[in-house]
């Protein structure tokens, strides 16, 4: 019986000599004029093909090899041999080739011709088949799999809050609402919806973060980190948002924004790190074919100090620069797009972390300054892709939470629980939220954010 390998073994020098099963798709055919055909196979183990020999002699070779065309799925019987050609350690010489599904090249969309991303977001099933979508598959991967080991290392605890929730952390509304009432006919009272008689005996929402109940597990067990979905209805048609997101969120008691700084940094620099190491193959095409500087942009990450600077002092920086911005910088105003990437691509040409934004412009929970007009919040910004990261330090003072809250219009009583942490063995802690997509535009150089996530979710688009 022959050794079923993926083509990332089979590829390697040491597989030469060993009788193997190789299953996966036809990228392409050759026929040879000598009478045998070239097939490249791929199946996701890695980014390159095997090339397989396949002889004339085979019994199905006129009957089915030489109709075999991109996207036929096959399993291939044969002998790893040493390659002559460039560019490949290896090739099979086929004793057997089953074709599973064939592939009519009338119809299958993916053509051997380069297909713009537009197009290949509307064939999303067929997608992970290509070049781009493979390597981008296995470094979000990579990226996850680092995420995890980072924080398992050290002594983080994962815990898994809640999809569904009543309360809004960020506070800016953008929630979408769940719900079992007919949306035809709901219970009404007053002049309202009733939904004391809904599902959860009150409104409820799918959770825009997670950090709220990853405070409660840090303040009682010290560190944890949540990793899952998140939601957002803003109506944002950018090369950066989703509606459907994913977010690593640690949060750790007893740590101010000194060490949440440099937990993030640390994050970011091992992510980087274990993508060089793990995927370099990946690296290589986005650095040839996506975005030039891929490569160097996270050997920079790992190399340099990230720049801490005062979000005031930034709006000097942006005032002073002579730069025609669309929009003003003001003090009190949140900065957009355009002026995160001035101060990471020209300004420093460095990530940079900003600090000690204006309250008015950050939710709730963040721990006020004693000048009483700053938080201690904390944007991590990278070029290219701006914001990657988003924290604070916890406000821990009950009082001054409660001002906070009824500031923003929040009910306290709502928060009671929150609250409760600060009632009872309150204790100075610090967090923030990582986007997984962000993470993954900025690796792979990809314009656009819909392109790193397997089956977007955007304004207009639910498919698949
Ligand atoms: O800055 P944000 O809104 O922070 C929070 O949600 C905090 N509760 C996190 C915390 O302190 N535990 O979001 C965090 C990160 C952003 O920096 C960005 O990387 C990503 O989440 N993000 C999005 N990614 C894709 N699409 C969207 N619509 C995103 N909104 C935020
Ligand atoms: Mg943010």
């Amino acid at each position: 019986m022959p050794d079923k390998l993926t083509v990332a073994q089979a590829r390697d020098a040491d597989a030469i000599g060993r009788e193997v099963l190789l299953q996966g798709w036809v990228r392409t055919r050759r026929d040879s004029k000598a009478g045998f055909s070239f097939l490249e196979i791929n199946d996701g183990s890695c980014f390159g093909t095997i090339q397989v020999v396949a002889d004339a002699e085979l019994t199905n070779y006129e009957s089915e090899i030489k109709k075999l065309s991109a996207g036929c799925s096959v399993s291939i019987e044969g002998l790893v041999k040493e390659s002559p050609g460039k560019g490949q350690a290896t090739e099979v010489q086929a004793t057997k080739v089953t074709v599973h599904g064939t592939a009519d090249v009338e119809t299958y969309p993916l053509q051997k011709k380069r297909h713009s991303f537009e197009f290949l977001r509307t064939i999303a099933h067929l997608r992970p088949r290509t070049n781009t979508f493979g390597a981008i598959a296995r470094v979000r991967n990579c990226v996850c799999n680092s995420i995890h080991q980072f924080f398992q290392e050290d002594g983080f605890l994962y815990v898994h809050t809640p999809v569904i929730t009543a309360s809004d952390c960020e506070g800016a509304g953008e929630m979408f609402q769940v719900t079992t009432l007919d949306l035809n006919n709901p219970p009404r009272k007053g002049s309202g919806v009733d939904f004391e008689v809904d599902f959860f005996d009150r409104p409820a929402y799918l959770t825009v973060s997670g950090q709220l109940e990853a405070e409660i597990f840090a303040c009682g067990l010290g560190k944890a980190y949540t990793f899952g979905p998140t939601f957002r209805a803003e109506n944002s048609n950018t090369a950066r948002h989703l509606a459907e997101f994913w977010m690593i969120e640690p949060e750790m008691a007893f740590c101010d924004l000194a060490g949440n700084m440099d937990l993030a940094e640390q994050l970011l620099k091992r992510i980087s790190r274990d993508v060089l190491d793990k995927c370099r193959e990946d690296m290589e095409f986005f650095k040839e074919r996506i975005d030039k500087t891929a490569i160097a942009t996270l050997q920079a990450i790992i190399d340099c100090d990230f720049i801490r600077l005062p979000y005031t002092e930034a709006v000097e920086i942006l005032k002073s620069s002579g730069e025609k911005f669309e929009f003003p910088v003001e003090w009190g105003h949140d900065l957009q797009s355009e002026h995160e990437r001035y101060l990471t691509e020209k300004h420093f040409d460095s990530p940079v972390i900003l600090y000690d934004y204006p309250s008015t412009i950050k939710p709730f929970y963040m721990r006020v300054n004693d000048d009483g007009k700053t938080v201690r919040a904390m944007d991590v910004l990278v070029p290219k892709v701006g914001e990657i990261i988003g924290g604070s330090q916890r406000e821990e003072r009950l009082d001054v939470l409660e001002d906070r809250m009824r500031q923003q219009d929040l009910n306290p009583e709502d928060y009671w629980w929150y609250l409760d942490l600060r009632r009872y063995g309150s204790v100075p802690h610090s967090g923030f939220g990582l986007g997984l997509e962000r993470v993954v535009q900025f690796i792979t150089g990809m314009a656009n954010i819909r392109d790193v996530i397997p089956f977007p979710r955007t304004p207009g688009s639910a498919e698949f």
